[in-house]
């Protein structure tokens, strides 16, 4: 799907759209197609429930005055309400509507909206944002569509004065959605499609946007003594990789100085969790094809920061493995060693993230130095117990990064509860055998996985953000279609942004 800004103009064919603010009130294009359809705008918002409301859009066919095939009244609610969220929300929403119209042609008039904090052109280029991220679709393994299941939806045109300026805003919000695509393309693959070396090399095309991308194999991982990371892959056929990303932005010179220290972001990527030896049951088992959800998110960051060249020094780091039961798996009651030499019982191979995010924690940490460090994992089905598919879980153990990391959650719409760390949690994963088990008790699943990985950390500036309940939607929203929703890129894009601007 195009999308384009132009001058506005009375569209002739195709699809209209036209905005309608709380209380039924016209905009000024409404206002002209009124006057054009002799008065039909008006009388079918008197004969029906539309009241401009936020949410909500009224579908008039075939109006009488012109070759138009529909008008749409979109609500845009209540003036004051107005803001880049909602907008987006909206945009979404025209897409959904208009995706399977007769032409393919959409024209979406946006009018000034006196008293809003948003410019006509701010709001088309939201909109516009919105709509691309309604589109996405992973259909690439239905060999049988329907003509009528495709949506016909070939440009949508957002008019506008300064109609200029949103072309240029988009231009920039357009590079993220890319990343966020991106997230969810690998997201959707299948395991048999989508495994560590086939990961590695999505990431590798990260270097055309100029990206500098290392691919560690489980040699040069073994003398590093990632022992965590690689006892997790050994029952696979696959090879364990580590990828490793930089985007050098921030346009500081290594002038004889040290580099200014990066942001890091580190991801869990499971191809596939089996469970291993403690295997899961088979209901359901095909959702750990998303395992690798976290590792997901970091190479789409990588991919919207690298897009829309952010002046900013970012590192990603993901870790990837299959977890798979075989003659070779890891057994429970097995004791590996960690890259940073704390010795690890395993008593469940289930809880194989933590493992594998161990080793790729304390790795990025010795080699970076980052200002902060974040992990993003579907690291506990605990965490979709306390809170669903609502929030992501935040585990941290510093307060200004947790309260800048919930903060770019509310702007971008993806919300984060943060859950306590503590040493009386800390002591639920101490071991007879080994300095740590990588299992705790019955309760606090999600805490005592976050203990964990905090054992690997240091001092560094850390936050853990366990993905595992928002990874992946079953229901439509504005601006998600149901499938992979690659929570938490445009949250860490936003963090970066506000980090790097000094917010
Ligand atoms: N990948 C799973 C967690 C998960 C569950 C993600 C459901 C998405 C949806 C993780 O590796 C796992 O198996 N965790 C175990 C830990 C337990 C063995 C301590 C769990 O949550 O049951
Ligand atoms: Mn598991
Ligand atoms: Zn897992």
């Amino acid at each position: 799907m195009k999308v384009n800004f132009a001058r506005p103009s009375l569209p002739a064919t195709g699809i209209a759209v036209v905005c309608v603010t709380s209380g039924g009130k016209l905009t000024a294009s409404a206002e002209k197609f009124d006057k054009k359809t002799g008065g039909a705008l008006k009388r079918a918002i008197r004969s029906s429930r539309f009241k401009g409301e936020i949410g909500q859009s009224l579908n008039i066919m075939a109006p009488s005055g012109g070759r138009l095939d529909r008008i749409i009244l979109v609500g845009l609610g209540k003036v004051a309400d107005i803001c880049e969220l909602e907008i987006q929300k909206i945009g979404g929403k025209i897409y959904a509507e208009t995706c399977r119209g007769i032409t393919g042609l959409v024209t979406v008039a946006v009018d000034p909206i006196s008293g809003a904090q948003m410019s006509a052109a701010d709001m088309a280029a939201h909109l516009g944002y919105g709509s691309r991220l309604r589109s996405y679709r992973f259909d690439k393994y239905k060999t049988k569509l329907k003509e009528s299941d495709k949506p016909s939806i070939k440009t949508i045109t957002f008019q506008c004065t300064g109609f200029a300026n949103a072309r240029a805003a988009f231009r920039a919000l357009e590079k993220i959605a890319a990343g966020v695509f991106f997230t969810r393309d690998l997201v959707s693959e299948p395991a048999n499609i989508l495994y560590p070396d086939s990961f590695a090399k999505q990431a590798k095309s990260l270097e055309r946007l100029g990206v500098k991308v290392e691919v560690l194999g489980e040699a040069q991982m073994r003398r590093l003594g990632m022992g965590a990371l690689l006892g997790v892959g050994q029952g696979s056929v696959r090879e364990s990789k580590m990828v490793v990303m930089q985007w050098n932005g921030s346009g500081r010179k290594n002038r004889g100085k040290k580099a200014e220290a990066p942001v890091a972001f580190v991801g869990k990527g499971v191809t596939f969790d089996t469970g291993g030896i403690s295997i899961k049951p088979s209901a359901g088992m095909e959702d750990m094809k998303w395992d690798m959800g976290g590792a997901g998110v970091v190479v789409g960051l990588m991919k919207a920061l690298a897009g829309r060249k952010a002046k900013a020094n970012v590192v990603g780091v993901v870790g990837l493995v299959e977890n798979m039961p075989d003659g070779n798996a890891q057994r429970p009651g097995d004791i590996v060693t960690s890259m940073s030499g704390q010795t690890i019982e395993v008593l469940n191979t289930d809880a194989e993230g933590r493992l594998v995010l161990a080793d790729a924690l304390w790795y990025t940490k010795e080699r970076f130095k980052p200002k902060f460090m974040v992990n993003l994992a579907t690291l506990t089905g605990a965490i979709i117990i306390s809170l669903g598919n609502q929030h992501a879980g935040l585990f941290s153990n510093n307060d200004t990064l947790s309260e800048r990391l919930t903060q770019a959650g509310k702007d971008v719409d993806e919300p984060l509860w943060r859950m306590p760390i503590s040493p009386e949690y800390d002591k639920m994963i101490n071991s007879d055998a080994a300095d740590m088990k990588n299992i705790g008790g019955r309760g606090a699943g999600s805490i005592t996985a976050a203990q964990f990985l905090h054992r690997f950390v240091d001092k560094v500036p850390w936050a853990h953000l366990d993905i595992a309940g928002v990874t992946w939607s079953k229901t439509d929203a504005p601006t998600v279609p149901k499938g992979g929703t690659a929570f938490g890129v445009r949250l860490l894009d936003q963090l970066v942004r506000n980090h790097y601007e000094g917010k």
